[in-house]
């Protein structure tokens, strides 16, 4: 028989969602007598939370799954049992091939399982049957995982409000392994966001695969927009800033332009994926849009909020583009502007129409363009930091810095922040004096009341 509590070690691969379903199914398993750990060797429950979107995917979990195997086994010397488990986009595509290529697995469970989790595992431990769980159930997962504890949000939390997607780009995964677009309840995430606002949560970026196609069901009974769900976010006190991620630009609607320029706890950062910029090659990748409609949608959201930061995910190599298509997307890239952005080569992914289309690019070129496009990114993502320099600018500090003394959080426009600070300000925002950037973060000099306000009431 198993000891309790028992210890579990989830490690995650892949997006924000991801990591978010991790917590959940770290929180939905707390209540099964299972606690966490940082060492694998220590865990008896090891869960892989898989991601699928790009290279290798599969071949990167069973090369992990190699190493706990190996762990199992010197925990078995020790006279301990492990139960593995492979969950996310991974176990969703590739369902019981898992089992037959991997001894060591136990239980393959996808996405829109995770509230089953703890009676899959009793299956596993007590019948000491191998499972595979990746149907798409008909009910909402988040209505049956238990509610998210209030003692230790982080000063920003995430909450999913959608998932899946119903675009069908035709290099994407997603579609397939998330399934369809589903929203959920307007109730249920005022009530997840006023819990974590409660535990500290200052900051709350809803999340989605199509995160502004939301339209879920609200306390009217009627359909809701983001938009909607933003504005009534806002209204709860302790919430002081709010961002959403991913969104697609056809799903950009008037009222969520015009909320960027309304709401000020809506910060001025937006993630909006072009992949291409070329109208050819937009075309073949299913994105109804073409590259004049990206740059219009930017110009408006511009005029709705000047100060606003862009960032976008791009991919090049996709099949059948010319050097002249690549050229597109640089000129798109240099139209734009962009805070940041990530770079992807093509990569075909089992099942996508995508994989099957004639002219796949040669890697090599793939790769030197991925090349060329990342430097004219960094170099816009530098010119952007490097213009904060000189402003003072509200950061939400989150965590310790990397030095003693040292706070790091993250300015409106999501760079990395870090300066000299006490631990207190941990979870409030500050107006700090950027002084320099690096590569990977401003250097900033904390100017809040709480400074100068520390010694007065010493004196006291
Ligand atoms: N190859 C390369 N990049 C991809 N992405 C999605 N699918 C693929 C693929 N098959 C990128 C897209 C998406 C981001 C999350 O990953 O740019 O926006
Ligand atoms: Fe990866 Fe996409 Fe799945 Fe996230 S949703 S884990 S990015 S495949």
């Amino acid at each position: 028989m198993a000891k309790t509590p028992q210890k579990l070690h989830i490690k995650t691969f892949g997006c924000q969602m991801n990591a978010y379903d991790s917590e959940r199914m770290a929180e939905a398993l707390a209540g099964h007598g299972y606690a966490p750990t940082d060492d694998p060797a220590e865990a008896d429950l090891v869960i892989l939370n898989t991601c699928h979107i790009r290279e290798k995917a599969a071949e990167k979990v069973y090369s992990e799954l190699g190493r706990v195997r190996t762990l199992k086994q010197a925990r078995k010397a020790r006279g301990l049992d492990t139960m593995i488990a492979v969950a996310g986009c991974v176990a969703q595509a590739e369902g019981s091939e898992i089992l037959d290529r991997a001894q060591v697995v136990d239980l393959v469970v996808g996405p829109q399982s995770y509230h089953e989790l703890p009676s899959l595992l009793g299956r596993v431990r007590d019948g000491k049957e191998r499972v595979v769980a990746t149907d798409f159930p008909a009910e909402d997962k988040f209505l049956s995982l238990p509610d998210r504890p209030v003692s230790r949000a982080q000063p920003s939390a995430f909450i999913t409000v959608q998932e899946g997607c119903d675009k069908f780009c035709t290099f994407c995964v997603v579609p397939y392994t998330r399934g369809a677009e589903y929203s959920r309840p307007v109730a249920a995430i005022l009530a997840e966001a006023e819990r974590l606002a409660r535990s500290g949560a200052r900051e709350i970026t809803l999340l989605g695969q199509n995160v502004n196609a939301y339209c879920g069901e609200g306390p009217d009974g009627r359909d809701w927009s983001l938009a909607k769900l933003l504005k009534r976010l806002a209204g709860v006190p302790e919430i002081e800033r709010l961002r959403y991620t991913t969104s697609h630009p056809r799903d950009m609607d008037d009222d969520l332009i015009a909320l960027h320029g309304d709401e000020p706890k809506l910060m001025p950062y937006l993630h909006l994926p072009f992949q291409a910029g070329s109208d050819r090659i937009l075309h073949a990748m299913n994105r109804k849009h073409t590259a004049g409609d990206y740059a219009e949608l930017v110009g408006r959201i511009r005029a709705a909020r000047p100060d606003i930061a862009l960032s976008t995910d791009i991919i090049v190599g996709f099949p059948g583009e010319t050097g002249a298509d690549f050229e597109d997307t640089l000129a798109l890239v240099r139209r734009i502007g962009f805070a940041r952005a990530f770079s992807f080569k093509y990569s075909a992914r089992p099942g996508t129409p995508a994989a099957s289309l004639p002219h796949q690019v040669p890697d090599k070129i793939a790769r030197e363009r991925l090349h060329i496009l990342q430097s004219l990114l960094e170099d816009e993502a530098r010119a952007f930091d490097a213009a904060t320099v000189g402003r003072k600018l509200k950061v939400l500090f989150e965590r310790q810095g990397r030095k003693p003394g040292q706070i790091a959080g993250r300015s409106p426009y999501l760079q990395a922040v870090h300066g000299d600070g006490p631990k207190d300000l941990i979870g409030q925002i500050v107006d700090v004096d950027i002084v320099s950037a690096g590569p990977n973060s401003l250097t900033g000099v904390i100017k809040s009341e709480f400074e100068w306000r520390e010694p007065v009431q010493a004196a006291v």
